[in-house]
């Protein structure tokens, strides 16, 4: 089978890794793909978001599974246009999507179907919406409701950041329509987790649990950034917390979308806070993690196509259950520095043959292009070093000593990946 895989990320390199371990493939494309996709997949200078254009390209190649990994094209209807033309696509529909491209729609599926996630109110009148933080005073969390590229989120310490916050939104139109309508809501605290799953609407298999790093430095210091490292399992998930998310929170979410005639293929990401009230729900996210999916996709022992078919398929019990690796993963995301904000692109990157040389390690790619036989940087996340060990601590230890082969100009990576596992009893899930 040939398998068209939809991005450019680390995500998309993990996937792409994955699939091409499937016997069921022959081959690999990767539209538009990076600099280290290129070693396992053709690449195609077909932009993520040109439905159109991947729809001919899929048609014409005669691809067997479109695998998509950003939420843009999600957003935008691929898989309905790809229904449309009889080809197979792993991912929800345009109206499935809204989970992630409204996050007004997802708070009042949550509320309507009893899902356990923070008190909120939608707000259209920036006016209206000040005032209310007046009143409610802060901490508080004031959220864009359409995409932002995981920028449209601010937790707000004080009164007058969250009224900042709904002044960019709403006034200034920093996230452009996106920021139109707002949702104001209480602050949770507690350690969060990723729980994805994959779903035909009917049935879910669980991947296994894992806990990214969004802040850009140690310690969860400064700017929230796209994920700088994730680890799996994340062992604050244990056995009975999985359950609860897995009733409370993912069988309620596709429970109800169906009720309101919604059917959900394809992957659900709920980002979870873990409260002293049980674990709330503090997004959906409809496609895989990035970089939660470089951790956890090097422990998947199953076949990820015959997974993704059969749940595209609508006949997900036909695939009774996932196999793990029982050690843990860590992925370090190598940055350029600057980023979350502006930074520099095409540095040499150097090293990148000394890491992947080591035992249990891979490096995914993710802002890096090909230009010759040079590999350089083409984005704010270059690198994601991701490395297996039998414990936690082995993990973090064969990664960082990847890690420390890299360099490129500016290199910036957080130096405590995996750190809030360290001595937590090792949960297998
Ligand atoms: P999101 O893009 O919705 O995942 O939000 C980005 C990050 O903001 C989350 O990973 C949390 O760290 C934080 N966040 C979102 N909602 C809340 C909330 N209600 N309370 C506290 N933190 C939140
Ligand atoms: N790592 C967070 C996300 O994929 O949205």
């Amino acid at each position: 089978m040939r398998i068209l895989v939809v991005g450019s990320g680390g995500r998309e390199h993990a996937l792409a890794w994955k699939i091409a371990q499937s016997q069921a493939v022959d081959k690999i494309f990767c539209a538009p793909g990076n600099g280290g996709i290129t070693h396992l997949a053709e690449c195609v200078d077909i932009k993520s978001d040109d439905i159109f254009g991947l729809l001919d390209f899929a048609r014409k190649e005669k691809i067997g599974l479109t695998v998509v990994g950003p939420e843009i094209p999600l957003a935008l209807g691929i898989v309905d246009e790809f229904i449309k033309a009889g080809l197979k696509i792993f991912g929800p529909n345009k109206k499935a999507a809204a989970l992630e491209a409204s996050k007004i729609f997802s708070k009042q599926l949550m509320a309507k179907y009893n899902v356990p996630t923070a008190e909120f109110k939608v707000f259209d009148d920036p006016e209206e919406a000040k005032k209310y933080i007046e009143k409610k005073g802060a901490p508080c969390v004031v959220k864009a409701d359409g995409l932002a590229a995981g920028k449209g989120v601010v937790v707000a310490k004080t009164v007058k950041e969250a009224k900042d916050a709904v002044k960019a939104m709403m006034q200034d139109k920093v996230f452009g329509d996106a920021g139109k309508k707002i949702i104001i809501e209480e602050c949770l605290t507690g350690q969060e987790a990723s729980i994805i799953v994959i779903t035909d609407s009917k049935q879910v298999l669980a991947l296994a649990s894992a806990q990214d790093h969004k802040s850009i430095f140690d310690n969860d210091q400064g700017a929230n950034t796209g994920g700088m490292g994730a680890y799996s399992p994340a062992s604050i998930v244990t056995p009975g917390i999985l359950v609860e998310v897995m009733e409370k929170i993912i069988y309620r979410t596709i429970d109800g979308l169906a009720k309101e005639g919604i059917d959900y293929r394809g992957v659900l990401y709920a980002g979870i806070m873990l409260t002293k009230e049980g674990p709330k729900t503090l997004e959906f996210n409809v496609r895989f993690g990035d970089p939660e999916t470089e951790a956890i996709l090097p422990r998947l022992k199953s076949d990820l196509v015959e997974v993704m078919l059969a749940a595209t398929d609508g006949e997900l019990t036909k695939v009774k259950n996932l196999y793990w690796d029982s050690r843990a993963c860590v992925c370090v995301v190598c940055a350029s520095g600057g980023y979350p904000g502006s930074y520099a692109k095409d540095k040499e990157i150097k090293g990148l043959k000394e890491a992947e040389k080591l035992k249990d390690i891979v490096v995914f790619h993710a802002g890096t292009k090909k230009m010759g036989d040079k590999i350089l940087t083409s984005g704010g996340r270059v690198l994601g070093v991701t490395g297996l060990g039998t414990t936690i601590e082995d993990a973090i230890d064969k990664t960082y000593k990847a890690v420390s082969k890299i360099s490129f100009e500016g290199m910036h990576y957080r130096t405590d990946i995996g750190h809030k596992a360290i001595g937590q009893k090792v949960s297998r899930i």
